[in-house]
């Protein structure tokens, strides 16, 4: 399919965490037609080797270059830090993903302690051990495993008992160093916001890449001269790879959850 400045700009994630995404993506490129992408029939992919993160990452990529995607935002801590520079030497429309934001944590933290919470696959990634060196010269990073919060987080709810004590127990090695910013280093995870403005001190600063990732997409498309023309307000999309998608208790009532395999709208 041939793609152009109009054309729409895919998002995926292994499931509802590339939701958390949206907002910052719409604010800063209202105009602009998102194909969102949850690939719920395989979460989580935190515990998936390398080979087969990419070979899902290549199954979607491909369907969003289908459906006429001119950028794909790769909204998965996870997918990024396994994938991304695979996927960018594989097919030739640009790629903007996301990683955990340690960079500005190291930055600001006057503790000179920072925890960060990601999935297996993250923290084990190549790519996030060398950002991690580069940037924490100085800093003792507290890396902490999210094992079992993507299921609870795609299964709800958000509010369960169990959940709190699962977050607590994740956080409580990491108020014990003495962090004074907790990075989320997983597109599911701020989700549980409420929960863990409850569990932490105010003077601990939680940090998500939601911001950075719309600037960037915005500043890519730029580049590439791939800008929205158009003047009317943009839209999304949803399609999954599963049957009972997770996305129906987490978007508006009126929209519709597609198979990944049909056409956009
Ligand atoms: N939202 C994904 C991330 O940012 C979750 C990974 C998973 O499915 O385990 O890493």
């Amino acid at each position: 399919m041939e793609t152009n400045r109009n054309s729409f700009i895919g998002v995926f994630d292994s499931g509802i965490g590339g939701l958390t995404l949206l907002p910052a993506l719409q604010h800063l490129l209202p105009q602009e037609k998102f194909l969102y992408v949850s690939d719920d029939a395989h979460a989580p992919y935190g515990l998936k080797s390398r080979e087969e993160i990419l070979e899902r990452c290549n199954i979607i990529v491909q369907a969003l270059i289908d459906k006429g995607c001119k950028v794909i935002v790769v909204a998965c801590n996870t997918a990024t830090t396994n994938a991304i520079e695979t996927l960018r030497t594989t097919y030739s429309i640009p790629f903007i993903g996301i990683e955990p934001a340690i960079k500005p944590a190291a930055l600001n933290s006057k503790t000179k302690v920072v925890g960060v919470l990601a999935t297996q696959g993250t923290l084990s990634s190549a790519l996030f051990t060398q950002t991690s060196a580069a940037y924490t010269q100085d800093v003792l990073v507290v890396e902490q495993v999210g094992n079992g919060l993507v299921e609870a987080i795609e299964t709800g709810p958000l509010d369960d008992p169990k959940l709190a004590t699962l977050v607590g127990s994740y956080i409580k090695p990491m108020l014990e160093q003495n962090i004074d910013a907790l990075v989320l280093g997983c597109t599911h995870y701020p989700f549980l916001l409420p929960l863990l403005k409850k569990i932490l001190p105010n003077n601990i600063q939680i940090i998500d890449s939601a911001e950075a990732v719309a600037k960037q997409t915005h500043k890519i498309l730029k580049e590439n001269q791939l800008l929205c023309l158009t003047q009317e307000t943009g839209s999304i999309q949803y399609f999954s790879s599963a049957k009972n998608s997770s996305l129906l208790g987490f978007i508006p009532k009126e929209a519709e959850v597609r198979p990944l395999t049909s056409d956009p709208a």
